[in-house]
Protein backbone atom coordinates (compact mmCIF):
# COMPACT_ATOMS: atom_id res chain seq x y z
CA UNK A 1 0.00 0.00 0.00
CA UNK A 2 1.40 3.24 -0.62
CA UNK A 3 2.28 5.19 2.13
CA UNK A 4 -0.24 8.46 2.41
CA UNK A 5 1.23 11.37 3.76
CA UNK A 6 -1.74 13.66 4.94
CA UNK A 7 -0.32 17.04 5.57
CA UNK A 8 -2.88 20.26 5.11
CA UNK A 9 -1.89 21.63 1.77
CA UNK A 10 -5.02 19.92 0.43
CA UNK A 11 -6.89 22.02 2.60
CA UNK A 12 -6.84 25.47 0.72
CA UNK A 13 -3.24 26.86 1.95
CA UNK A 14 -5.26 26.75 5.33
CA UNK A 15 -1.74 25.45 7.00
CA UNK A 16 0.39 28.34 6.06
CA UNK A 17 -1.91 30.46 8.00
CA UNK A 18 -1.95 28.84 10.91
CA UNK A 19 2.08 28.90 10.55
CA UNK A 20 1.84 32.69 11.04
CA UNK A 21 2.64 34.33 14.26
CA UNK A 22 0.67 37.72 15.22
CA UNK A 23 1.48 39.97 17.58
CA UNK A 24 -0.78 40.66 20.74
CA UNK A 25 -1.81 44.74 22.53
CA UNK A 26 1.01 46.65 23.32
CA UNK A 27 2.21 46.17 27.27
CA UNK A 28 4.95 45.11 29.20
CA UNK A 29 5.31 41.07 29.51
CA UNK A 30 2.91 38.52 29.77
CA UNK A 31 2.18 37.96 34.29
CA UNK A 32 1.81 35.08 34.87
CA UNK A 33 -1.85 35.16 35.16
CA UNK A 34 -2.28 35.67 31.66
CA UNK A 35 0.48 33.04 30.61
CA UNK A 36 -2.02 30.62 32.44
CA UNK A 37 -5.14 31.77 30.80
CA UNK A 38 -3.84 31.64 27.50
CA UNK A 39 -2.02 28.00 28.20
CA UNK A 40 -5.20 27.06 29.82
CA UNK A 41 -7.42 28.21 26.23
CA UNK A 42 -4.32 26.61 24.03
CA UNK A 43 -5.02 23.28 26.28
CA UNK A 44 -8.60 23.32 26.41
CA UNK A 45 -8.37 22.72 29.65
CA UNK A 46 -11.08 25.83 30.70
CA UNK A 47 -14.19 26.97 29.54
CA UNK A 48 -13.28 29.86 28.03
CA UNK A 49 -14.64 32.77 26.26
CA UNK A 50 -12.80 36.03 24.49
CA UNK A 51 -9.83 36.71 23.64
CA UNK A 52 -6.49 35.24 24.88
CA UNK A 53 -5.00 38.05 26.63
CA UNK A 54 -1.29 38.78 26.06
CA UNK A 55 1.33 41.41 26.67
CA UNK A 56 3.69 42.52 23.44
CA UNK A 57 5.56 39.70 22.64
CA UNK A 58 5.05 37.79 19.53
CA UNK A 59 2.65 34.85 20.27
CA UNK A 60 3.16 31.45 17.79
CA UNK A 61 -1.07 30.30 17.58
CA UNK A 62 0.05 27.31 15.97
CA UNK A 63 2.39 26.07 18.97
CA UNK A 64 1.50 22.26 19.11
CA UNK A 65 -0.36 21.31 21.65
CA UNK A 66 -0.98 18.16 23.28
CA UNK A 67 1.13 16.04 21.38
CA UNK A 68 -0.04 11.89 22.42
CA UNK A 69 3.47 10.34 22.76
CA UNK A 70 3.33 6.74 21.46
CA UNK A 71 0.81 6.75 19.93
CA UNK A 72 1.06 4.54 16.20
CA UNK A 73 0.84 7.84 14.02
CA UNK A 74 3.11 6.09 11.25
CA UNK A 75 0.89 2.90 10.97
CA UNK A 76 -1.12 4.67 8.14
CA UNK A 77 1.98 5.99 6.65
CA UNK A 78 1.17 9.53 7.74
CA UNK A 79 2.99 12.07 9.09
CA UNK A 80 2.21 12.64 12.40
CA UNK A 81 0.26 15.92 12.97
CA UNK A 82 -0.76 18.12 15.66
CA UNK A 83 -3.61 20.81 15.09
CA UNK A 84 -3.14 23.88 16.23
CA UNK A 85 -5.08 25.62 18.91
CA UNK A 86 -8.04 27.56 17.07
CA UNK A 87 -8.68 31.05 17.11
CA UNK A 88 -11.55 31.98 19.79
CA UNK A 89 -14.67 32.56 17.64
CA UNK A 90 -15.73 36.66 17.92
CA UNK A 91 -19.28 35.84 16.23
CA UNK A 92 -21.62 32.45 16.50
CA UNK A 93 -24.00 30.15 14.42
CA UNK A 94 -25.09 29.10 11.89
CA UNK A 95 -24.46 25.92 13.22
CA UNK A 96 -22.74 22.94 11.58
CA UNK A 97 -25.20 19.79 12.35
CA UNK A 98 -22.81 16.49 12.62
CA UNK A 99 -24.72 12.95 13.33
CA UNK A 100 -22.65 10.45 14.92
CA UNK A 101 -23.09 7.55 13.54
CA UNK A 102 -22.88 3.96 13.22
CA UNK A 103 -25.52 1.12 13.53
CA UNK A 104 -23.09 -1.08 15.66
CA UNK A 105 -23.81 -0.94 19.09
CA UNK A 106 -21.34 0.41 21.54
CA UNK A 107 -18.41 1.79 19.26
CA UNK A 108 -18.66 5.51 21.34
CA UNK A 109 -20.94 7.35 19.21
CA UNK A 110 -22.43 8.96 22.65
CA UNK A 111 -18.53 9.07 24.65
CA UNK A 112 -17.54 10.51 21.34
CA UNK A 113 -20.58 13.23 20.99
CA UNK A 114 -19.92 14.33 24.96
CA UNK A 115 -16.25 14.20 24.48
CA UNK A 116 -15.84 16.35 21.26
CA UNK A 117 -18.94 18.22 22.08
CA UNK A 118 -17.31 19.20 25.65
CA UNK A 119 -13.89 20.03 23.60
CA UNK A 120 -14.98 22.19 21.41
CA UNK A 121 -17.03 23.62 24.20
CA UNK A 122 -13.37 24.54 25.75
CA UNK A 123 -12.47 25.76 22.59
CA UNK A 124 -15.73 28.09 22.47
CA UNK A 125 -17.57 26.73 20.31
CA UNK A 126 -21.35 27.19 21.27
CA UNK A 127 -22.05 23.07 21.48
CA UNK A 128 -25.72 21.56 21.22
CA UNK A 129 -26.28 17.48 21.53
CA UNK A 130 -29.14 16.15 20.21
CA UNK A 131 -29.61 12.60 22.06
CA UNK A 132 -31.52 10.91 19.49
CA UNK A 133 -31.19 7.60 21.34
CA UNK A 134 -34.21 6.42 23.46
CA UNK A 135 -31.20 4.82 25.86
CA UNK A 136 -30.46 8.57 26.51
CA UNK A 137 -27.15 7.76 27.68
CA UNK A 138 -25.64 11.60 26.14
CA UNK A 139 -28.04 13.15 28.71
CA UNK A 140 -27.58 11.14 31.65
CA UNK A 141 -23.75 11.69 30.74
CA UNK A 142 -23.90 14.96 30.95
CA UNK A 143 -25.88 15.76 33.93
CA UNK A 144 -29.44 15.67 33.44
CA UNK A 145 -32.06 13.53 34.35
CA UNK A 146 -34.21 13.36 31.41
CA UNK A 147 -37.05 11.62 33.48
CA UNK A 148 -37.54 14.80 35.62
CA UNK A 149 -37.32 17.15 32.35
CA UNK A 150 -41.01 18.23 31.05
CA UNK A 151 -39.96 17.79 27.16
CA UNK A 152 -37.71 15.60 25.26
CA UNK A 153 -36.74 15.65 21.75
CA UNK A 154 -39.45 13.18 21.58
CA UNK A 155 -41.77 16.20 22.32
CA UNK A 156 -40.15 18.20 19.74
CA UNK A 157 -40.75 16.07 17.09
CA UNK A 158 -44.51 15.43 17.66
CA UNK A 159 -45.63 18.77 18.87
CA UNK A 160 -44.82 21.76 16.70
CA UNK A 161 -46.46 24.28 19.26
CA UNK A 162 -43.45 23.83 21.17
CA UNK A 163 -40.64 25.81 20.59
CA UNK A 164 -37.27 23.85 20.96
CA UNK A 165 -35.49 26.04 22.63
CA UNK A 166 -37.62 25.19 25.28
CA UNK A 167 -36.64 21.61 25.00
CA UNK A 168 -32.61 22.38 25.18
CA UNK A 169 -31.38 22.07 28.24
CA UNK A 170 -28.24 23.81 29.61
CA UNK A 171 -25.48 21.86 31.25
CA UNK A 172 -23.36 22.86 33.82
CA UNK A 173 -20.19 23.15 31.47
CA UNK A 174 -20.21 26.42 29.98
CA UNK A 175 -21.12 26.72 25.80
CA UNK A 176 -22.56 23.11 26.42
CA UNK A 177 -26.29 22.09 25.71
CA UNK A 178 -28.27 19.31 24.98
CA UNK A 179 -31.49 18.26 24.12
CA UNK A 180 -32.32 15.26 26.33
CA UNK A 181 -34.36 12.38 25.19
CA UNK A 182 -35.68 9.63 27.24
CA UNK A 183 -37.33 6.03 26.56
CA UNK A 184 -40.43 7.99 24.85
CA UNK A 185 -38.13 8.18 21.96
CA UNK A 186 -38.49 4.32 21.65
CA UNK A 187 -41.95 5.20 20.39
CA UNK A 188 -40.99 7.38 17.57
CA UNK A 189 -39.76 5.22 15.35
CA UNK A 190 -43.50 3.33 14.90
CA UNK A 191 -45.04 6.93 15.23
CA UNK A 192 -43.31 9.27 12.32
CA UNK A 193 -44.26 6.14 9.78
CA UNK A 194 -47.40 7.77 9.39
CA UNK A 195 -46.23 11.78 9.72
CA UNK A 196 -46.13 13.34 6.46
CA UNK A 197 -42.45 14.53 5.64
CA UNK A 198 -41.49 11.48 7.92
CA UNK A 199 -37.54 12.11 7.00
CA UNK A 200 -37.16 15.57 7.68
CA UNK A 201 -39.11 16.43 11.10
CA UNK A 202 -35.63 16.76 12.83
CA UNK A 203 -34.53 18.98 10.27
CA UNK A 204 -37.36 21.27 10.89
CA UNK A 205 -36.66 20.90 15.02
CA UNK A 206 -32.84 21.78 14.37
CA UNK A 207 -33.46 24.69 11.61
CA UNK A 208 -34.51 27.15 14.37
CA UNK A 209 -31.63 26.27 16.90
CA UNK A 210 -28.78 26.50 14.34
CA UNK A 211 -28.28 30.50 14.58
CA UNK A 212 -27.34 29.79 18.44
CA UNK A 213 -25.11 27.20 18.43
CA UNK A 214 -21.76 26.23 16.51
CA UNK A 215 -21.88 22.73 16.03
CA UNK A 216 -24.90 20.59 16.72
CA UNK A 217 -24.06 16.99 17.03
CA UNK A 218 -26.92 14.47 16.79
CA UNK A 219 -26.06 11.32 19.05
CA UNK A 220 -27.87 9.26 17.09
CA UNK A 221 -28.74 5.04 17.84
CA UNK A 222 -27.55 1.58 17.06
CA UNK A 223 -30.07 1.32 14.24
CA UNK A 224 -30.51 2.45 10.75
CA UNK A 225 -34.26 3.04 10.93
CA UNK A 226 -36.37 6.46 10.26
CA UNK A 227 -34.95 7.89 13.46
CA UNK A 228 -30.92 7.58 12.00
CA UNK A 229 -32.30 8.85 8.78
CA UNK A 230 -34.23 11.72 10.09
CA UNK A 231 -30.45 12.23 12.00
CA UNK A 232 -28.96 11.67 8.26
CA UNK A 233 -31.17 14.24 6.58
CA UNK A 234 -30.80 16.87 9.02
CA UNK A 235 -26.83 16.70 8.96
CA UNK A 236 -24.29 18.73 6.90
CA UNK A 237 -22.28 15.61 7.80
CA UNK A 238 -21.65 11.78 9.16
CA UNK A 239 -18.97 11.18 11.86
CA UNK A 240 -18.60 7.22 11.92
CA UNK A 241 -16.84 6.20 15.29
CA UNK A 242 -15.53 2.49 14.57
CA UNK A 243 -13.92 0.33 17.25
CA UNK A 244 -10.85 -0.49 16.86
CA UNK A 245 -11.71 -4.63 17.01
CA UNK A 246 -11.93 -7.60 14.72
CA UNK A 247 -15.96 -7.02 13.70
CA UNK A 248 -15.45 -3.21 13.26
CA UNK A 249 -15.71 -2.85 9.68
CA UNK A 250 -19.07 -5.24 10.07
CA UNK A 251 -21.93 -3.34 9.15
CA UNK A 252 -20.14 -0.17 7.62
CA UNK A 253 -21.23 -0.98 3.95
CA UNK A 254 -24.66 -1.07 4.77
CA UNK A 255 -24.18 2.19 6.68
CA UNK A 256 -22.66 3.53 3.79
CA UNK A 257 -25.67 2.36 1.36
CA UNK A 258 -28.03 4.62 3.72
CA UNK A 259 -26.19 7.32 3.47
CA UNK A 260 -26.14 6.83 -0.61
CA UNK A 261 -29.26 6.24 -0.37
CA UNK A 262 -30.39 9.67 1.70
CA UNK A 263 -27.50 11.60 0.05
CA UNK A 264 -29.81 10.55 -3.21
CA UNK A 265 -33.30 10.58 -2.38
CA UNK A 266 -33.26 13.70 0.56
CA UNK A 267 -30.26 15.18 1.62
CA UNK A 268 -27.29 15.56 -1.36
CA UNK A 269 -25.27 17.88 0.20
CA UNK A 270 -24.84 15.39 3.20
CA UNK A 271 -20.52 14.44 3.31
CA UNK A 272 -18.84 11.72 5.34
CA UNK A 273 -16.63 14.00 7.06
CA UNK A 274 -14.85 11.00 8.43
CA UNK A 275 -14.30 7.56 10.84
CA UNK A 276 -12.93 7.97 14.16
CA UNK A 277 -10.83 4.92 15.72
CA UNK A 278 -12.02 4.41 19.25
CA UNK A 279 -10.80 2.16 21.48
CA UNK A 280 -7.57 1.71 20.28
CA UNK A 281 -5.08 -0.55 22.34
CA UNK A 282 -1.54 -0.41 21.29
CA UNK A 283 -1.09 -4.07 20.19
CA UNK A 284 -0.93 -6.18 17.03
CA UNK A 285 -4.61 -6.41 16.57
CA UNK A 286 -5.77 -3.60 17.17
CA UNK A 287 -2.90 -2.28 14.74
CA UNK A 288 -4.47 -4.89 11.78
CA UNK A 289 -7.69 -3.27 12.22
CA UNK A 290 -6.48 0.09 11.62
CA UNK A 291 -4.82 -0.59 8.55
CA UNK A 292 -8.38 -2.50 7.36
CA UNK A 293 -10.14 0.62 8.09
CA UNK A 294 -7.64 2.88 6.27
CA UNK A 295 -7.41 0.25 3.46
CA UNK A 296 -11.72 0.73 3.16
CA UNK A 297 -11.75 4.87 4.15
CA UNK A 298 -8.65 5.69 2.74
CA UNK A 299 -7.98 9.48 4.11
CA UNK A 300 -11.69 9.42 5.36
CA UNK A 301 -10.14 8.34 8.81
CA UNK A 302 -9.42 11.26 11.04
CA UNK A 303 -5.92 11.12 11.90
CA UNK A 304 -7.02 11.68 15.49
CA UNK A 305 -7.41 8.03 16.96
CA UNK A 306 -8.86 7.78 20.62
CA UNK A 307 -7.13 4.98 22.92
CA UNK A 308 -9.41 2.38 25.16
CA UNK A 309 -9.45 3.76 28.48
CA UNK A 310 -11.37 2.85 31.92
CA UNK A 311 -11.23 7.14 32.35
CA UNK A 312 -13.98 7.29 29.49
CA UNK A 313 -16.37 4.99 31.39
CA UNK A 314 -15.71 6.95 34.39
CA UNK A 315 -16.25 10.22 33.03
CA UNK A 316 -19.28 8.64 31.76
CA UNK A 317 -20.36 8.10 35.67
CA UNK A 318 -19.06 11.23 36.75
CA UNK A 319 -21.73 12.76 34.09
CA UNK A 320 -18.58 15.13 32.71
CA UNK A 321 -16.80 15.08 29.21
CA UNK A 322 -13.14 13.51 30.46
CA UNK A 323 -11.82 17.01 29.29
CA UNK A 324 -13.17 18.23 32.07
CA UNK A 325 -13.40 15.22 34.44
CA UNK A 326 -9.64 14.40 33.77
CA UNK A 327 -8.39 17.36 31.37
CA UNK A 328 -4.65 15.99 31.68
CA UNK A 329 -5.72 12.29 30.60
CA UNK A 330 -4.16 10.83 27.23
CA UNK A 331 -8.02 10.37 26.44
CA UNK A 332 -8.96 13.71 27.03
CA UNK A 333 -5.67 15.32 25.12
CA UNK A 334 -6.99 12.82 21.99
CA UNK A 335 -10.84 14.59 21.76
CA UNK A 336 -8.87 17.59 21.98
CA UNK A 337 -7.29 16.61 19.08
CA UNK A 338 -10.12 15.38 17.65
CA UNK A 339 -11.65 18.63 18.40
CA UNK A 340 -8.96 20.79 16.92
CA UNK A 341 -9.07 18.63 13.75
CA UNK A 342 -12.45 18.98 12.89
CA UNK A 343 -11.77 22.91 12.89
CA UNK A 344 -8.39 22.81 11.25
CA UNK A 345 -10.16 20.79 8.25
CA UNK A 346 -12.99 23.45 8.20
CA UNK A 347 -15.90 21.19 9.63
CA UNK A 348 -16.47 23.15 12.69
CA UNK A 349 -16.45 26.79 12.94
N1 LIG B 1 -12.24 4.72 24.23
C1 LIG B 1 -12.91 4.00 25.12
N2 LIG B 1 -12.25 3.21 26.00
C2 LIG B 1 -12.94 2.46 26.89
N3 LIG B 1 -14.27 2.44 27.00
C3 LIG B 1 -14.97 3.21 26.16
C4 LIG B 1 -14.34 4.02 25.17
N4 LIG B 1 -15.30 4.67 24.48
C5 LIG B 1 -16.46 4.29 25.00
N5 LIG B 1 -16.29 3.41 26.01
C6 LIG B 1 -17.31 2.73 26.80
O1 LIG B 1 -17.90 1.75 25.96
C7 LIG B 1 -19.30 1.71 26.19
C8 LIG B 1 -20.02 2.04 24.88
O2 LIG B 1 -19.67 3.36 24.50
P1 LIG B 1 -20.77 4.34 23.93
O3 LIG B 1 -21.99 4.31 24.78
O4 LIG B 1 -20.12 5.65 23.72
O5 LIG B 1 -21.05 3.64 22.56
P2 LIG B 1 -22.30 3.86 21.61
O6 LIG B 1 -21.82 3.60 20.22
O7 LIG B 1 -22.93 5.18 21.88
O8 LIG B 1 -23.26 2.71 22.10
P3 LIG B 1 -24.80 2.51 21.65
O9 LIG B 1 -24.73 1.96 20.26
O10 LIG B 1 -25.36 1.54 22.62
O11 LIG B 1 -25.45 3.86 21.69
C9 LIG B 1 -19.59 2.71 27.29
O12 LIG B 1 -19.61 2.03 28.51
C10 LIG B 1 -18.40 3.66 27.24
O13 LIG B 1 -18.13 4.23 28.50
MG1 LIG C 1 -24.92 5.65 22.34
Amino acid sequence: MAPYRWGLGHNGGMRSSWNETRTERDGGARDADEESHAEAFRQGTLPMAGTIRGGSRRVAVNRPVDKVNGMPTDLLGRDYETFPAPEPLHQHGPARVIAMCNQKGGVGKTTSSINIGGALSQYGRRVLIVDFDPQGAATVGLGINANAVDNTVYTALFDSSIDPHSIVQHTQFENLDVMPANIDLSAAEVQLVTEVGRERILDGVLRGLKPDYDVIIIDCQPSLGLLTVNALAAADGVIIPVAAEFFALRGVALLMQSIDKVQSRINPDLQVYGVLVTMFTKTLHCEEVLQRIYEAFQGKVFHSVISRSIKLPDSNVAAAPITVYAPGHKTAKEYREVSRELITRGIVA
